[in-house]
């Protein structure tokens, strides 16, 4: 080979070189230039209630002891102040229990008689057996309170 030849290969080869160059750089150029991202998908949104502690306010764990039995009589009542829970038997004797809150404007119910719960903040009387109005101004019953008999006492249920 002679030195002509030599000069011409390496000439040859140069160009190979940058011609392979070119299209490397014209590929990493094209591969530098930042392709379009798809826009990630949007997550749906849940949202998972959390677990409060509940503020309402129980008159009485279930269970527990609201007044002896023998303290309710058949046709009458017994108001707990503490509890505002008013205990009552209808005229067969079954027990029954609601909430001493009147109905009409908050007053407690001061009264057991004659067939009704009474409030002498503005005269509703509501009927023993079911604590709904009977007369006065309310005009929605008492909320019953679940009662049971047992062991002589009347628990609330
Ligand atoms: Fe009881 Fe008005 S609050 S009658």
């Amino acid at each position: 080979m002679t030195n002509r030849e030599i000069d011409r290969r390496s000439a040859l080869l140069g160009a190979g070189t940058l011609a392979v160059g070119t299209v490397l750089s014209a590929c990493v150029v094209e591969q530098s230039v930042p392709a379009e991202q798809p826009a990630p998908a949007k997550q749906p949104t849940t949202s998972v209630p959390q677990a409060t502690e509940s503020s309402a306010p129980t008159a009485q764990p279930a269970g527990d002891l609201l007044t002896s039995a023998k303290d309710v009589p058949a046709g009458g009542g017994v108001i707990l102040k503490d509890q505002k829970i008013v205990v009552t038997r209808d005229d067969s004797g079954a027990p029954h229990a609601f909430s001493a809150v009147c109905t009409h404007q908050g007053c407690l119910v001061t009264a057991v008689g004659e067939g009704t719960i009474d409030c002498k903040c503005h005269g509703s009387k509501f009927d023993l057996a079911s604590g709904e109005p009977v007369g006065g101004p309310a005009k929605k019953p008492l909320p019953p309170v679940a009662v049971v008999e047992r062991d002589g006492g009347l628990f609330q249920a």
